[in-house]
C-alpha cells in the first residue's frame, strides 16, 4: 500500500513540494478551485504521479473533515503540505483571517491527530508575518494556544483592530508560526514532526496579483533591493520542503524557515528599511 500524503492548495509552491518529495505516495490534493486542482493533478499525473483531486476549502472544518476521510481510504495519512491560501490583495480581512489563520490553525489540529507514526508535516507562512512588530508574550500565547473555535473571537483579531487585508494576513502568518510550535508538542505525542517555511516573493499566480495590486510597486522594489536581487522560485521553496519532510530532519520540529532572498534582514538593517514610521 503506498503512503498517503495530503496536499492543500493546488498551486505552484504545493506542487513544487509535491513533486519532489510525492513521487511513490498517493497524494491527495486539496481545492476550492477545483479548476486549479484537476489542471494540477493532470499536470502531475501525466508526468507518473498518483495525484487524487479533492473539492475542499480550508476555511472549513467539515470540509478539512471530509479530505482527511478521503485521504484515509487509502491508508494511514503520513504527510501533510498545507499550500492553500488568499494573499492581501485577493480577498478580504474576513476571509483571510478564516482561510489563512483559522482554517491552517484547524488544519494541522486535525490531521495532527490521525498523523502516522514518523510522519511529517510543513505548512507555508509568509516572510510578511517577519515584518511585523513583535507582539506582546500574551498575544503570542493566545495566537498559539486558543482553541481553534475561538480563535476569531481574540481581540487581538477583531475586525476594528486589523487595519486592512495586509494586517490580516500578517497577523494570519504570524498565527501559522505559533500554532506550528503548538502543535509540533502534539504531533511528537504521535512520533511526527510539523514545521513551516516563510517564503519570500515566489512568482506564483497569488504574487503576480500582489504585483498587480495597491502594492504592486512596493514588492518590485522588495526584491530588486533584497540580498539576493530577484524574486524566488517555488522550487526553492521545494528545496527546504525536501529537506524537512526528509529523515535529515529529524531533529527539526516546531520550526519556521524563512526563505526569502534576505528580504527581511534588508528590511530591518539594510536598503529596505522602512523611511516612515509604521511603513510596512
Ligand atoms: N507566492 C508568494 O510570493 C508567497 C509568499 C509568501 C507566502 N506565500 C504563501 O504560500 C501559500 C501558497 O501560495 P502560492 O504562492 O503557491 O499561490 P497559488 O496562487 O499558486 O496557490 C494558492 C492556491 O490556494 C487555493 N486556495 C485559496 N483559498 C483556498 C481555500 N479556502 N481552500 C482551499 N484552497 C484555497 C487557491 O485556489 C490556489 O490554487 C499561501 O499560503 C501564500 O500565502 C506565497
Amino acid at each position: 500500500m503506498k503512503e498517503v500524503m495530503i496536499v492543500t492548495g493546488a498551486g505552484q509552491i504545493s506542487m513544487a513540494i509535491a513533486r519532489r518529495i510525492g513521487y511513490g505516495r498517493k497524494i491527495v490534493l486539496g481545492d476550492k478551485n477545483m479548476d486549479n486542482c484537476n489542471t494540477i493533478a493532470k499536470i502531475m499525473n501525466d508526468a507518473g504521479f498518483d495525484t487524487e483531486p479533492f473539492e475542499m476549502d480550508l476555511s472549513s472544518r467539515e470540509s478539512i473533515l471530509a479530505m482527511i476521510a478521503k485521504a484515509q481510504e487509502f491508508g494511514e495519512i503520513k504527510y501533510l503540505v498545507n499550500g492553500a491560501g488568499v494573499s492581501p490583495s485577493q480577498a478580504s480581512v474576513e476571509a483571510i483571517l478564516k482561510v489563512d489563520l483559522y482554517g491552517t490553525a484547524v488544519l494541522l489540529e486535525e490531521v495532527g491527530k490521525v498523523i502516522a507514526n514518523g510522519g511529517c508535516g510543513v505548512t507555508i507562512s509568509s516572510q510578511s508575518g517577519w515584518r511585523m512588530p513583535q507582539l506582546t508574550a500574551k498575544e503570542d500565547f493566545q495566537l498559539a494556544m486558543t482553541p481553534t473555535e475561538e480563535l476569531l473571537d481574540l481581540d487581538i483579531l477583531k475586525p476594528e483592530n486589523i487595519r486592512d487585508t495586509l494586517h490580516a494576513y500578517q497577523m494570519a502568518k504570524r498565527c501559522n508560526e505559533k500554532r506550528v510550535m503548538a502543535e509540533c508538542v502534539k504531533w511528537g505525542k504521535r512520533g511526527a514532526r510539523l514545521n513551516d517555511i516563510a517564503p519570500g516573493i515566489i512568482v506564483t499566480p497569488l504574487a503576480i496579483d500582489e504585483f498587480n495590486g495597491p502594492r504592486g510597486d512596493f514588492y518590485k522594489n522588495m526584491f530588486a533591493k533584497c540580498p539576493a536581487g530577484r524574486p524566488g522560485t517555488a522550487d526553492e521553496v521545494a528545496n527546504v520542503a525536501e529537506l524537512l519532510m526528509s529523515d535529515r530532519a529529524a531533529f527539526i520540529t516546531g520550526s519556521t524557515f524563512l526563505c526569502d532572498g534576505g528580504a527581511t534582514s534588508g528590511y530591518f538593517y539594510g536598503e529596505l528599511r522602512p523611511t516612515e514610521k509604521g511603513a510596512i
